[in-house]
């Protein structure tokens, strides 16, 4: 049975994908959509893109559940490797917010929503993947950009493509190399560079730190004013200083 499809639209690939894991698609099954009607960012944002940028979600059903928490992060080095694959200006410029906005110059390329269901072997994970591949939307106070202001002239259904490869690669990786490889290109990328003063918001309040580096979860790691350590596990961060 293929359980993989292009929509014309739905409501979120994350939505369609959950239900087809629900009912047994294997690993590696994806569903994109031309538009999404109710597409959904981190923090219960709504997603805001256009037809002709990437929509996409795909079941991952990690034969190792204890690395479950580097997928996210695994998932923004999939992209941001087929990102700057496709788009020569890119190179070096392309940055990761932690766990997984893809950013250029500051302005936002792409972002990851991760959501699971189940545990152990019979959990899974949804990835559900986008980027402004042909136009940045407008977002209030959020700059965006695109690929194809960045010179690229990649067509959607080949990016789709690769990125699903990059991502089933990415796992294939984490699961037999451990999590340092992640680690390593993620932090290759990083936005924020240990000993940058971040602030951070969340479900459980906000703060301020210095990021020290990524902990053995893929959490990040920052030390308080008063010397104790944080491990961020989902909040939204900003730079509030960066290191000389
Ligand atoms: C974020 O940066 O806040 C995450 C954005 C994730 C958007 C993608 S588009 C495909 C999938 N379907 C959704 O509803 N969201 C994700």
């Amino acid at each position: 049975m293929n359980w993989s499809e292009w929509l014309d639209e739905c409501t979120s690939t994350n939505d369609v994908a959950k239900s087809l894991a629900a009912s047994g698609a294997p690993h590696g099954t994806w569903v994109a959509a031309r538009r999404q009607t109710e597409g959904r960012g981190r923090a219960s944002r709504e997603w805001k893109s256009a037809e002709g940028n990437l929509h996409l979600s795909v079941v991952v059903r990690p034969s190792h559940p204890e690395l479950w928490t580097w997928v996210p992060l695994s998932a923004a080095v999939a992209v941001a490797r087929v990102a700057e694959a496709v788009t020569p200006t890119l190179a070096g410029s392309l940055r990761i917010k932690w766990p997984n906005d893809l950013l250029v110059g500051g302005k936002k390329l792409g972002g990851i929503l991760c959501e699971g269901a189940g545990s152990g072997r019979d959990g899974y994970l949804i990835v559900g993947m986008g980027v402004n591949v042909a136009y940045a939307p407008q977002v209030p106070d959020r700059p965006t950009v695109c690929l194809s202001e960045l010179g690229s002239k990649v067509g959607l259904e080949p990016f789709a493509e690769s990125v699903r490869w990059s991502l089933l690669q990415e796992i294939v990786e984490l699961e037999r190399r451990g999590p340092q490889v992640v680690m390593d290109s993620f932090w290759r990328r990083a936005w924020h560079r240990q000993g940058d003063a971040i602030s951070w918001s969340g479900v459980d309040g906000s703060g301020e730190g210095l990021v020290q580096g990524l902990g053995p979860a893929g959490e990040l790691l920052v030390r308080l004013p008063d010397g104790a350590e944080k491990r961020l596990l989902s909040e939204e961060v900003s730079l509030s200083r960066a290191t000389p």
